[in-house]
């Protein structure tokens, strides 16, 4: 799966996820599809286990229906499970093409990392408001995404803590050009533009692409006027 991903593939382009947490999960083959059709580049996908975060979402079943509907998607799981590594190759049997672990939740990163690459997924680490990007470094240069969380994970639909683009901007002139830095929480029409401007080249999000009336509309303006990424970063 890894040779494909959009998360590598170049040219690197600024990508909208659309994170199904809020989508009609009674409807969700359609659901998918449509933000897909709408313009989305990939899913997202949140695992949380009632016990990393206080929510309770979908596992690996989601995914593989998902994967079925589905074959061309970049599927991108991020957990919010305590210890997620147990839960790496069940991801990757099911289709996932990213799996991104939280650095709060894991002893090992680096040997998560390539746990994650040799099941032929990418890797990623998350990181929450709270946490120090310090606690990042060592793990680094062996993934293929950061994910700043911009709200305490748990819930869709919470406001975008924009102190996270201090660190956005201090990620982006650390990473490589073949690494991807994603945000996730409150992105929204009015919150995207400072994120993109930050060096955040995914964006993930759930409420203002499945709260609105119009997808397409929505993940357009997630887009904003952001062209091809040039430069190094
Ligand atoms: C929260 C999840 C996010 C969430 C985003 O713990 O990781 O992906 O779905 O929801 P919005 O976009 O509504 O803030
Ligand atoms: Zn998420």
């Amino acid at each position: 799966m890894a040779t494909t991903n959009i998360f590598t593939k170049p040219p690197r382009t600024p990508l909208i996820g659309a994170s199904i947490l809020a989508a009609d999960f009674a409807k969700m083959g359609r659901e998918a599809r449509s933000a897909l059709d709408a313009g989305a580049d990939f899913l997202h996908l949140d695992v949380m286990d009632g016990h990393f975060v206080p929510n309770l979402t979908m596992g690996p079943d989601m995914c593989r229906s998902l994967r079925r509907e589905l074959p061309d998607t970049l599927l991108d799981v991020h957990l919010m499970v305590t210890d997620p590594g147990r839960f790496a190759e069940s991801f990757a049997a099911a289709g996932a093409s990213h799996f991104t672990f939280h650095i709060e939740a894991v002893e090992d990163p680096v040997a998560l990392s390539e746990t994650i690459h040799g099941l032929d997924m990418t890797a990623g680490v998350a990181v929450n408001p709270s946490t120090d990007v310090s606690r990042l470094m060592p793990v680094l240069s062996h993934v293929d995404l950061v994910l700043l969380m911009s709200i305490n994970p748990g819930y869709a639909g919470q406001a975008f803590m924009p102190d996270v683009l201090a660190k956005a901007r201090s990620l982006a002139e650390t990473l490589r050009p073949d690494q991807r830095l994603a945000i996730d929480g409150g992105v929204n029409a009015l919150t995207a533009p400072a994120c993109l401007a930050a060096g955040c080249d995914v964006l993930a999000a759930a409420s203002a692409i499945y709260g609105s009336a119009d997808y397409a509309e929505s993940v357009a303006a997630l887009r904003g006027g952001a062209g091809l990424v040039t430069g190094t970063r």
